[in-house]
């Protein structure tokens, strides 16, 4: 195992899990470089295995439900009919919300791999977590820098959701659309009225927690998640909708500085300077802000095809991973459930991604290490040839 810059570029080798009832890994493919349109299109070989993504995962779907009839657990074995199963509406012709996941400790690749499928699909959504360490993506030459938005983006055809689960730090997200030089992003991007912000200040007392864990520190990107995940269960945060009620903002906003600057000594917030940014850039974001729940029940309603994109990995959940060098909120499935607004059974494939090696950013529990800097180890090999080097932290 590798830890500590373990960050996401590509043209690595993907081991690809289908977490379905076994959560089992029953299949692998090698997503070998950077042109992903002919990994989707134009794969046309000798062809008895498929040739495009969506075909080796209905492949590894196929495969997965042979292991299960074999193992006597098969969707297909006969379960006797619930006495209620009138009352389960089928989902519209075509509609189906599939989530692609980490399955271990983040940067397994979920980028690369989301990147090949969305297009394919016509809502691309996150649902969890914040600006994550990031991810790049190459298309044509052009290298693209994923922190929060979903890089379903560079399908032009498809929409993207920002869901009411995810934690916002504007600022970033405002320059991340900027920097990318594709025409009509914003015209093709939903934000949640209910997705908390992240503040400046939620990220100066991220980088102060950590200084003042010294060598027990979590590791954190210092990019405020966990402080403004802290204000969203605190019911004192502030949400993407409030900025349209300018007054209402700019209370909570002065009392939530308020409270920081009282929590954490020699902590000092530029208020209005503050004020005056949010207020400068409320239109912008007012006219990307919709209520994304009715927006994507009813995009899944129209048969829309949906696809979550998951942030993190499952041993950096709240709840299931290795606390507390944990991230702040829930990786795993159960935030496409809160955090966009969707009911269970509109989820279809669920994937995990795995690596064939881990990796791991910040600090924690990692059972087996490898040396990295020496230059001749496998560890150096791995790290250099898996190019596990980021966009954020090198
Ligand atoms: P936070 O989400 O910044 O609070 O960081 C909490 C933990 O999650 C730390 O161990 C981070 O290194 C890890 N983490 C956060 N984002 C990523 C990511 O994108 N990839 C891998 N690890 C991450």
């Amino acid at each position: 195992m590798l830890r500590g810059v373990a960050r996401s570029q590509y043209g690595r080798t993907l081991a690809v899990g289908g977490m379905g009832a076994l959560g089992a890994v029953v299949g692998s493919m090698v997503l070998s470089d950077r042109e992903r349109q002919v990994q989707c299109e134009a794969d046309g070989g000798e062809a008895k295995s498929p040739s495009t993504v969506m075909g080796i995962l209905s492949d590894i779907h196929e495969k997965l439900g042979r292991i299960e009839t074999a193992m006597g657990v098969s969707e297909t074995t006969p379960i006797k009919p619930a006495p209620v199963a009138s009352f389960q509406l089928p989902p519209s012709p075509g509609a189906k919300i599939d989530v692609v996941l980490g399955a271990q400790w983040g940067d397994e690749g979920k980028g690369k791999l989301v990147d090949i499928l969305s297009q394919e699909y016509d809502v691309c959504a996150r649902v969890a977590g914040g600006s994550n360490a990031g991810h790049t993506i190459v298309v044509g030459g052009t290298k693209y820098k994923f922190h929060l938005l979903p890089s379903g983006i560079l399908n032009e055809k498809a929409m993207c959701v920002i869901g009411n689960g995810v934690v916002v730090h504007l600022p970033s997200f405002l320059n991340e659309i900027d920097s990318l030089t594709i025409p009509g992003v914003e015209d093709r991007l939903k934000i949640s009225d209910r997705a908390h912000l992240v503040f400046d200040f939620h990220q100066q007392v991220d980088g102060h927690l950590e200084t003042k864990l010294g060598r027990h520190k979590i590791g954190t990107t210092k990019k405020g998640i966990g402080p403004a995940y802290a204000s969203k269960i605190s019911r004192n945060g502030l949400r993407v909708g409030d900025l349209q009620n300018w007054p209402y903002f700019e209370q909570r906003f002065r009392s939530l500085a308020e409270h920081h600057m009282n929590s954490f000594e020699g902590l000092e917030i530029d208020v209005e300077g503050q004020l005056e940014y949010y207020k400068n850039i409320s239109n912008r974001v007012g006219k990307l802000t919709i209520d994304t729940i009715e927006y994507t029940n009813q995009a899944y309603a129209d048969g829309k095809k949906i696809l979550v994109e998951g942030a993190n990995a499952t041993m950096l959940d709240i709840d299931f991973g290795t606390y507390p060098y944990v991230t702040s909120s829930n990786p795993s499935v159960g935030s496409v459930l809160t955090g966009l607004g969707v009911s269970p059974n509109k989820l279809r494939g669920i994937y995990g991604t795995v690596k064939a090696y881990c990796t791991r950013v910040g600090e924690g529990p990692f059972p087996t290490e490898l040396e990295m800097s020496v230059e001749g180890t496998v560890g150096h090999h791995l790290s250099s040839v898996g190019a596990e080097y980021g966009t954020t932290t090198g």
